[in-house]
């Protein structure tokens, strides 16, 4: 008989990882404390944006291989594999991750477990906690099971979390047990047939891999927006310098999209949690250099804002129009989103603020419910004063001066994320700024002159 699998914690990781691995023929079973979700994932219903994952989720509930529950103990006798995907958010007022859920999760588990059965630990975790984990596991258990322990990261993406977790580009297990290497390749057999590289290891390097990709990438990003700044000043083109630099194989073109920068429910976090973590373990300076790479970061943003203040001569009274506010496209996410935190300045500073993102208006009006939410693009960009373009949707890519001049009272567009076309706006008559872009009315700062 196929093997059983439990996912606790049906948060974005945990409801994808439990819909996908009901499509690969496992039985499985939902597990969250939070009976509302349980709810309506019962139904079919995610809390969330995301293409593909809906329909997953009742073709399984359907087939009868999906189910949901908040009880542990029931998944305790149901598993033979349990996967804990619960958060690790920010702590309050710290960098640190917070390390409740994860805990609670795995010493509830591992106690209402009641045969032999394999935990994998899914979340991402401070390096070191796998190995402290499995003493918890060893005090919570039933003496007469047998309970294996591996960490198992996982490197989905949002908006495309389901193919990434079908079809991983690499699998990465940290653990001591050879069974648990036997039983998660059974689990992953599909991938693994198409030659998924399976890297076995052990709990640290299982648990940093995580961490060091995100605190790759974040640094990627902070690099080409690092450049920009010196564009702004200089004058370049930053969009060309990251494809001439992104040509070089050991490069690659990939996350050097310069632009208001990242957000999101992992990147900023987990390099805080990085350098929180390192200093803990007596090593403050070694990730040190991440602490600049959060701070180019949050300086794209005052940019955006500096630029709009600039363009509109003061904020107090300006309509201003934002279009996207997600994180990133194709997401409903606002989670530490560059977007909506530059929107609410421009707020506070005075601004009236319209704002249309075509997935994330709910959840940003209940974070920020005083700026004034249109339902279509044209709706936002009316009356305003200058156009921000924070997210690279699709629709804003595609927009065209022709379609929004006739709307707008001024005609003057920020571009925060490098998809607009300088000559096409300012054929059309637009003041055209961008992060990167040197203001083409500002002389060129003469970087030799020593007078
Ligand atoms: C990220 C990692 O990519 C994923 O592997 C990990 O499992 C979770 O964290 P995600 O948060 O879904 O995934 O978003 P990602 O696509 O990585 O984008 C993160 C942020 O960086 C977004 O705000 C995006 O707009 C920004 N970004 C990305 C840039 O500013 N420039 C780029 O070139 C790429």
């Amino acid at each position: 008989m196929g093997k059983r699998l439990t996912v606790i914690g049906t948060g974005y990781l945990g409801a994808t990882h439990a819909a996908a691995m009901a499509e690969l023929g496992f039985e499985v079973l939902g597990v969250d404390v939070d009976p509302k979700k349980i709810d309506s994932l019962s139904r079919g219903e995610l809390p969330f944006h995301e293409p593909g994952l809906p329909e997953l989720l009742l073709k399984h509930i359907d087939s009868g291989r999906l189910r949901f529950t908040t009880s542990i103990e029931e998944a305790g006798a149901f598993g033979d594999v349990h996967f804990v995907a619960v958060g690790t958010p920010q702590r309050a007022g710290e960098d640190a991750a917070d390390m409740t859920y994860v805990d609670g999760a795995i010493s509830s588990l591992a106690g209402a477990i009641t045969r032999d059965a394999l935990i994998v630990g899914k979340s991402t975790v401070p390096v070191g906690s796998a190995r402290r984990l499995k003493s918890v596991i060893a005090e919570a258990k039933r003496e007469d099971v047998k309970i294996d322990f591996a960490w198992n990261p996982e490197f989905l993406r949002e908006g495309f979390a389901v193919q990434d977790t079908l079809r991983p580009d690499r699998l990465v297990v940290g653990t001591d047990s050879s069974r648990a290497h036997a039983v998660l390749r059974e689990v992953y057999a599909d991938a693994l047939a198409r030659e998924t590289p399976y890297i076995a290891t052990d709990f640290e390097t299982a648990e940093l891999v995580k961490v060091a990709a995100n605190a790759f990438l974040a640094t990627k990003i902070s690099f080409i927006n690092a450049f920009a700044e010196v564009t702004e000043a200089v004058g370049g083109d930053i969009r060309t310098l990251a494809d001439a630099i992104g040509l070089d194989n050991r490069i690659g073109r990939r996350f050097l999209n310069s632009g208001v920068g990242f957000g999101g429910g992992c990147l900023p976090k987990d390099i805080r949690a990085l350098q929180a973590r390192v200093s803990e373990l007596g090593l403050d300076r070694t990730m040190r250099f991440l602490g600049e790479i959060d701070e180019i970061n949050l300086r794209r943003r005052d940019r955006v804002v500096y630029l709009a203040e600039e363009l509109l001569d003061g904020l107090e009274g300006k309509r201003v129009a934002v279009l996207g506010t997600a994180f990133k496209p194709n997401s409903d996410d606002v989670r530490d989103s560059p977007a909506l935190d530059v929107a609410a300045r421009l707020f506070n500073g005075g601004a009236e603020v319209s704002v249309y993102d075509p997935k994330a208006n709910d959840n940003s009006a209940k974070r920020f419910p005083r700026l004034n939410y249109c339902s279509t693009l044209s709706a936002a960009v009316s009356g305003a004063d200058v156009v921000l373009v924070l997210t690279e949707w699709r629709e804003f890519c595609d927009m065209r001066p022709q379609e929004i001049q006739a709307l707008v009272n001024t005609q003057q567009i920020v571009d925060g994320r490098n998809v607009l076309d300088k000559n096409e706006w300012e054929g059309a008559g637009w003041t055209f700024r961008a992060l990167g872009l040197r203001p083409s009315a500002v002389p060129a700062r003469d970087l030799l002159s020593v007078n």
